[in-house]
């Protein structure tokens, strides 16, 4: 039977990275271990525990306020006795992060044959973003298999000479985690209602959702004062508008966040004498099932993460993304997201079009999804099979 390791460590990882865990053990004809690293821990253990995963080994890395030095070595000297220990046929990593780089250069230094899921987005502006455009180049220079999402994620690492036998065009894993848990969510939408009001206080009143996310670091600084800013904006400017953001535990994001939008604002219930007045909601990050409930639920997003470029759209979500490039541009092509970089009075245009212009609303409103049909991770299987 051959050994297959999957390492990861965050949690855009491991949302991806659950369904092919629970399809390569269904297929019951692998030796499946996993190892995670935690450099997210809470964040993390959020999704280990909806996709009920119990990882073979735990790094346990993170740190507070962690760099890229500290990620890398750490995992790397954590994950070579394990490489010892199991001597696994093939290791999988999933993405663009730190974990993902530091595992697969852990897995050549060991000469283990590594698959990379997720592999050849690209920007081609390796500070944008940083460090994640180096992170999954230099991973699919080690890979030696490529699952690609898209074909365009498929002609990028063929432009960059690698051979096309080892290159998969799969679907994003994205879509299958999204289908399991939305399929759940849905069925359930008085329990979410009845979780938002009792654990948030937030109630879904009439006002329109505007759920906000973002933790880039090339953020960090000048662009999250922006963002938070425009944020401020957008509240002041609109009635009825209930801005919903799941702020991510980085302290770099957390600090401008609370300090630009922790005072000042409304709160749901400073609010609800004048049910027509704006306010703003600051949650902790959200469990997978929540945060899918209020991505159906929302107006539209605001953010800078990759992930929900790819399941908004197949929500029919309009997304404004606080970034200037995108390595996700099938989103672009579809019409359903547009780049607004991190400025304030472009992300407060934007939004606000979106808000007052039906038919700019309608056209990005458009349940698109360039990302496959939910069996990603089957596919995947099937080729691990045969390899
Ligand atoms: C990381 C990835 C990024 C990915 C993002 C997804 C790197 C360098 N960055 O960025 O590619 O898009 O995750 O969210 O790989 N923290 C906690 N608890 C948690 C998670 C984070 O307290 O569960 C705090 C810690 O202080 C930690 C800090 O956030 O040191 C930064 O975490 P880190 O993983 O280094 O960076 P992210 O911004 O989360
Ligand atoms: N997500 C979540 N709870 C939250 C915010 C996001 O479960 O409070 C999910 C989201 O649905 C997506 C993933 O986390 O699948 C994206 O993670 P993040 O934005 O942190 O990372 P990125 O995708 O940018 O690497």
């Amino acid at each position: 039977m051959k050994t297959v390791l999957l390492i990861f460590g965050t949690r855009p990882e491991a949302i991806k990275m659950a369904p092919v865990v629970l399809r390569l053990k269904e297929a019951g004809i692998f030796r499946v271990k996993v190892a995670v690293t935690a450099q997210h821990r809470q964040m993390l253990d959020q999704v280990l525990e909806i996709f009920e995963l119990r990882p073979d080994y735990d790094l346990n890395i993170m740190a507070p306020n962690q760099d890229l030095f500290d990620i890398t070595s750490r995992v790397l000297l954590g994950l070579k006795p394990i490489l010892k220990q199991e001597k696994p046929d093939l290791v999988l990593v999933h993405g663009d992060t730190t974990t993902t780089f530091a595992a697969a250069l852990a897995a050549f230094y060991s000469q283990t044959p590594v698959g990379h899921v997720e592999a050849g987005l690209r920007t081609r502006d390796k500070h944008r973003p940083y460090p994640e455009e180096l992170n999954r180049h230099l991973t699919g220079v080690i890979a030696d298999y490529h699952f690609a999402p898209t074909p365009w994620a498929r002609d990028n690492l063929l432009a960059e000479a690698i051979p096309p036998e080892r290159i998969w065009i799969t679907g994003n894993t994205v879509i299958d985690a999204l289908f399991l848990v939305a399929r759940r969510v849905q069925q359930e939408a008085s329990h979410w209602i009845e979780y938002f009001a009792r654990k948030h206080q937030v109630t879904f009143d009439g006002r329109s959702l505007l759920l906000v996310t973002g933790h880039r670091r090339e953020n960090f600084g000048d662009g999250f004062q922006h963002i938070c800013l425009a944020l401020r904006d957008l509240a002041e400017q609109n009635d009825n508008l209930h801005i919903v953001y799941p702020v991510h535990l980085n302290p770099n994001v957390q600090r401008p966040v609370r300090q630009i939008l922790g005072a000042c604002l409304d709160t749901p219930s400073t609010s609800s004498a004048n049910t027509h007045r704006s306010c703003i909601s600051l949650l902790p990050p959200l469990d997978y099932a929540p945060f899918v409930y209020l991505l159906s639920r929302c107006h539209f997003v605001l953010t800078d993460s990759g992930g929900i470029q790819e399941e908004a759209p197949a929500l029919g979500k309009p997304v404004l993304v606080m970034r200037d490039v995108t390595e996700r541009p099938e989103g672009l092509w579809a019409g359903t997201v547009r780049l607004v970089g991190a400025q304030r009075q472009q992300i407060t245009a934007a939004a606000n079009e979106l808000l007052t212009d039906p038919t700019c609303y309608q056209k990005m409103a458009q349940a698109a999804n360039p990302y496959g049909n939910g069996q990603a991770a089957e596919k995947i299987v099937d080729i691990l099979k045969t390899i």
